[in-house]
């Protein structure tokens, strides 16, 4: 059985409906004083899989609540967007490692259970599940759809060193050169990036990162790759967080097209994780 959280719908349709397994008829709400409510109407079966991703403190509290209806099932926990994976180290003095408490918050629950992420941030938030944790990589899904696309002469840029790696993976996957910028976080929302030679001139260009918040890192990208020459540029992303007006951001400077995952449910998901979901859950 699978079991959809309220961030989680259509990609816990999606996976019900490639594994042929019944999805649970689920009730979500919100108490005039700001409380969630849950229930799982439909009887549970003993093996669950619950999919729910947690981009805000109240899809935390839901994904608690299902667990706890859940006690005492074998769960595989389906986290495909995993909020505070970005706060998996202790910057300052007195700060907590916020994604490592979310995990140990988890984790009594999942005694018996097993977890699956999807290009978290980073893999050191693995450690923190006391359970078999998986970190499945959408990046191939990504580049096979910037694949079909037919770009010209197609050069895969990461804007930071962070996302090298996946950058990577999406170029040889694309059979394309791949080079990456060199990024300062200024504040929470704005970045500067140092001048590079990279050769786009002329060329397609298809940005990778992890996720896009507000935008401000593929903004300052955009511009910068488009002052360089580049014909057209792409962004592609596993969780389009798309905070306030990233989206209009994205667009004012200059992009072609921005894709992204479903991990997440946007106008732009159009790339589904759920055939990566399924093939990991069925093991
Ligand atoms: C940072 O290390 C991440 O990989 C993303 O580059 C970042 O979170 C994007 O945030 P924003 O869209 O707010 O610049």
């Amino acid at each position: 059985m699978i079991i959809g959280g309220p961030a989680s719908q259509l990609l816990a349709g999606r996976v019900a409906a490639i594994l042929g397994q019944e999805l649970a008829l689920c009730d979500y709400k919100t108490f005039p004083d700001g409380e969630s409510y849950t229930q799982v109407v439909t009887p549970l079966d003993d093996e669950i899989v619950i999919i729910q991703s947690t981009p805000t403190d109240q899809d935390l509290v839901f994904l608690l609540q299902l667990l706890d209806v859940c006690q005492g099932k074998k769960i595989s926990l389906v986290i495909p967007y995993f909020g505070y994976a970005r706060q998996d180290k202790i910057f300052k003095p007195g700060e907590p490692m916020t994604a490592r408490a979310v995990a140990t918050a988890l984790n009594p629950f999942l005694k018996n259970g097993r977890v699956f992420l999807v290009n978290i941030h980073a893999p050191s938030i693995m450690s923190h599940f006391q359970c078999e944790t998986k970190n499945l990589d959408a990046t191939p899904l990504l580049a096979e759809r910037i694949g079909s696309m037919k770009l010209h002469d197609p050069v895969v840029i990461s804007p930071d060193k962070g996302a090298v790696a996946m950058a990577k993976t999406a170029a040889s996957c694309l059979d394309a050169a791949c080079d990456y910028l060199q990024k300062t976080r200024l504040s929470g929302t704005e970045v500067s990036m140092a001048p590079k030679e990279i050769e786009v001139i002329g060329r397609d260009v298809v940005i990778f990162d992890d996720m896009i918040a507000t935008g401000g890192t593929m903004a300052t990208a955009i511009t910068l790759l488009r002052q360089q020459g580049a014909r057209k540029v792409y962004l592609a992303a596993v969780h389009p967080v798309l905070t306030g007006s990233a989206v209009l951001k994205l667009y004012r400077s200059g992009v072609e097209a921005v894709l992204a995952c479903d991990t997440l449910d946007k106008g732009v998901s159009t790339v589904s994780v759920a055939p990566l979901i399924a093939k990991a859950i069925k093991g």
